[in-house]
C-alpha cells in the first residue's frame, strides 16, 4: 500500500474504496471485505445515506481504528447545521474523521467551511477537503480562510484530467482525490487501445492500468465496486509500474471530457435536496 503525505504532515492512502449509490447492506459489505483485504480508505458522504453501514462494516472488519483513514463529506443542507459534524460522527459511530469535505460548492458553504476550520483546530477532523469547487469557488476558500485544504475531490479520469484546477492546487500542494476514476465503469474508457495493450503487457486488467496511471499521477482514487473480485482487483496495483512514455500515451486520451457537469442552476437546486439519514 502507498500513501501520500498532505499539506498539514498527515499520511493518507492512495487507493481506497467509494461508496457512492450503495445500498447500506452493499455499503457495510463491501467496506468491511475491502479492510479484510488491506484497503485503508473508506469514502462515503452524508448524501450517500449509509454512513451508519460504513461504520458498521468498520467495526465488525476488526481492524483497528487508528490504522484506517475515513472521509465523509457534509452535504449543503448542514453547512448551517452547528452539529452536523457531530451527527456525522454518531452515525459512523466515529470520534474522529481523518478527512471530511465540503461536497458542492452549493447552499451557505462559507459556514461550511467555517464549520471545518472548527472542527479542525478541535481535532474532531484531522484534514479539510473540498469537492466540486472549482474555479472561482476554490479561489474563494484559497482567499478567505485561514486553512488551506489539504484535499480536493472532483471527476477525474483520463477523458478529464483536470488541468485547470490543478494549476490552482498544485501550488498549495492540495491533493486531487478523483471520483469516477474508471469513468464510472465506462466501457469506452476501458477499452481504449493504449489501456488494453497496458493492460496485457503488464497481465493486470484495464482498471487496473487506469488505476496505476491515477497514483503514478499523484492522485488519490477510490473506486466504487460492489463485486469482490473488481473490489480485490482495484487495490492490486503495487507490484508494477508504468513506464513515463506509457503514462504519456495515457495522458493523451484526455479530451475534456466530464460524465456529470451540472449547470449552476441544477447545482442551487440539488443542494436543497435533504438527505433522509438511516436511523439504525
Ligand atoms: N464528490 C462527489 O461529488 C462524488 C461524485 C461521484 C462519486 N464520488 C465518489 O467516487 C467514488 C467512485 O465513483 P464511482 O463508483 O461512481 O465510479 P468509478 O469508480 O469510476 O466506477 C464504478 C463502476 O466501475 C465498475 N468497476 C469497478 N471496478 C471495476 C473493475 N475492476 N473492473 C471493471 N469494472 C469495475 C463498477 O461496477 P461493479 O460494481 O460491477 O464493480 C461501477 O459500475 C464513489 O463511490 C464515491 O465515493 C464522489
Amino acid at each position: 500500500m502507498d500513501y501520500v503525505e498532505l499539506n498539514n504532515g498527515v499520511k493518507m492512502p492512495n487507493v481506497g474504496i467509494g461508496t457512492f449509490m450503495l445500498q447500506p447492506d452493499d455499503a457495510e459489505n463491501s467496506v468491511r471485505e475491502a479492510l479484510k483485504m488491506g484497503y485503508r480508505l473508506i469514502d462515503t458522504a452524508n448524501a450517500y445515506v449509509n454512513e451508519r453501514a460504513v461504520g458498521r462494516g468498520i467495526k465488525s472488519s476488526g481492524v483497528a481504528r487508528e490504522e484506517i483513514f475515513v472521509s465523509t463529506k457534509l452535504w449543503p443542507t448542514e453547512y448551517e447545521n452547528p452539529n452536523a459534524i457531530d451527527e456525522t460522527l454518531e452515525r459512523l459511530g466515529l470520534d474522529y474523521i481523518d478527512l471530511l469535505f465540503l461536497h458542492q460548492p452549493g447552499g451557505n458553504y462559507k459556514a461550511g467551511y467555517e464549520q471545518l476550520e472548527k472542527a479542525y483546530k478541535e481535532g474532531k477532523i484531522k484534514a479539510i477537503g473540498v469537492s466540486n469547487f472549482e474555479d472561482e469557488f476554490i479561489e474563494d476558500i484559497l482567499n478567505n480562510f485561514e486553512v488551506t485544504p489539504q484535499v480536493e475531490q472532483v471527476e477525474c479520469h483520463p477523458y478529464f484530467e483536470q488541468e485547470k484546477l490543478r494549476k490552482i492546487t498544485e501550488p498549495k500542494n492540495i491533493k486531487i482525490m478523483c471520483w469516477y476514476p474508471l469513468g464510472h465503469g465506462d466501457k469506452s474508457l476501458m477499452e481504449e487501445s493504449i489501456i488494453t495493450e497496458l493492460a496485457s503487457k503488464y497481465n493486470k486488467s484495464s482498471a487496473q492500468v487506469i488505476l496505476k496511471w491515477h497514483t503514478q499521477m499523484g492522485f488519490i482514487v477510490i473506486p466504487g465496486s460492489k463485486n469482490v473480485d473488481h473490489i480485490k482487483d482495484n487495490f492490486d496495483l503495487f507490484d508494477f509500474e508504468l513506464t513515463e512514455e506509457e503514462m504519456n500515451k495515457i495522458c493523451s486520451l484526455n479530451k475534456n471530457h466530464r460524465y456529470y457537469y451540472p449547470s449552476m442552476e441544477q447545482l442551487k437546486e440539488f443542494a436543497k435536496f435533504q438527505p433522509e439519514y438511516e436511523t439504525k
